[in-house]
């Protein structure tokens, strides 16, 4: 397991810049309220192409790549540029975080993962079953699956990965954040009943779906492992964006999906708008419990 603690920097800004998942050392700052991200041809491709899309006002401006200290970086608009102290929250999305593709590799070579048993004994003593007990190891394709059951991702259709509050507090201790009412719980905690806040979300998030209902590009990929990044402040202002193309791939042409049937191993739905829906409606019914106070 890699153990970082989240990554603060000074953006020569108002505000410390916060990443609240993915490596350490992605990212750096650039001009002009940018950041830098390291290049990966895969998401340059995807940001290319949406930049051209319906879904461009939800996506970070992409500005091209450069190289700094001899690195390649992808350079793109900072979100919490327009935001005053921001509170962020991170939320991958999707009924799996892995691709199929992923998966069928770790298929080719079972081989037993001792580390991967100890892992998931630490987190869910009870999960192995009495054979793999006996020989203290797990697949990888058995442990990647397992994975996805502990947090939301698997039954809600996404997961939140971190948080910080307006008191400059990260939080990425959400592994376990599994049940409807743990990830209610965590939206209260970061949203703190401004009711504008939720207004602004609940608009958002339903301006997204539709966007992505008739959009080009979500039909023809693969979406794994993205992101959306819910930014707010204390005036109120409430935005989401959706982050990380890393891993969304392009389907063999003329292929398409419908991101809401369910994943049957071969037909690479990956949940999105499922995943979607459920935020939706959590953060209604958190809108319609604060009206009846
Ligand atoms: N355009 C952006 N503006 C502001 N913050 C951002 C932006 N892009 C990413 N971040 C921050 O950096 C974090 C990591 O971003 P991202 O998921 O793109 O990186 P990654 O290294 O690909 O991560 P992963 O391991 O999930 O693939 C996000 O959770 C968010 O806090
Ligand atoms: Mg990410």
């Amino acid at each position: 397991m890699v153990h970082w603690s989240p990554f603060v920097m000074s953006f020569k800004k108002k505000y410390p810049w916060i990443q609240l998942a993915g490596h350490a050392g992605s990212f750096k700052a650039g001009a002009n309220g940018r950041i830098l991200k390291k290049h990966c041809e895969c998401e340059q491709r995807c940001l290319s192409l949406l930049m051209k899309d319906v879904l461009c006002p939800y996506v970070p401006g992409y500005h091209g790549d450069v190289e700094k200290d001899g690195q390649k970086y992808n350079q793109m608009e900072d979100l919490l540029a327009e935001f005053d102290f921001p509170c962020v929250m991170d939320c991958k999305m999707g009924v799996r975080t892995y691709l199929e593709e992923e998966l069928t590799k770790a298929r080719k070579k079972p081989s037993p993962r001792p580390d991967m048993y100890q892992k998931m004994v630490e987190v869910e003593p009870e999960a192995p079953t009495p054979e793999e007990n006996l020989q203290k190891v797990v697949t990888k394709p058995r442990y990647m699956q397992w994975r996805e059951t502990i947090s939301s991702t698997a039954t809600l259709g996404f997961r939140i990965e971190g948080v910080k509050k307006e008191d400059g507090t990260v939080n990425r201790d959400f592994k376990k954040t599994k049940t409807r009412d743990q990830v209610t719980a965590a939206f209260h905690d970061f949203i703190k009943g401004n009711k504008n806040v939720l207004t602004g979300y609940i608009s958002r998030l339903e301006e997204i779906r539709d966007t992505l209902e008739i959009s080009p590009f979500f039909k023809t990929h693969e979406v794994i492992g993205s992101s959306l990044l819910f930014v707010h402040d204390s005036k109120g202002r409430a935005k989401v964006w959706m982050i990380d193309f890393g891993k969304t791939t392009a389907l063999p042409e003329g292929d398409e999906l419908t991101h809401r049937a369910s994943w049957v191993e071969g037909n690479r739905e990956d949940g999105y708008l499922s995943g979607l829906d459920s935020l939706v409606n959590i953060i209604a019914s958190m809108w319609n419990s604060e009206t009846e106070v």
